[in-house]
């Protein structure tokens, strides 16, 4: 059964992951699974690739998310 991973941009903020994931190397090793973490999209987080709040301080301002219309 697969479980559908729903990612949510949040404004001027993380990618809120929700579901569980698998983090693979270049060779397919799972190096590690989560599950319900952020990710970083401003760069100031020092946990990187996962948010630690950095973005709080009013730092990052994003532009809109489109989707890509085919
Ligand atoms: S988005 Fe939260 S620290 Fe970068």
């Amino acid at each position: 059964m697969s479980e559908n991973v729903k990612l949510r941009v949040k404004a001027n903020g993380s990618i809120r992951v929700t579901g569980t994931v698998d983090f693979v190397d270049a060779d397919g090793n799972i190096l590690e699974t989560r599950t319900d973490f952020s990710l970083c999209r401003c760069g100031l987080s020092k946990e990187k690739p996962f948010c630690d709040s950095s973005h709080k301080g009013g730092a990052f301002i994003a532009g809109e998310y489109e989707p890509k219309k085919d």
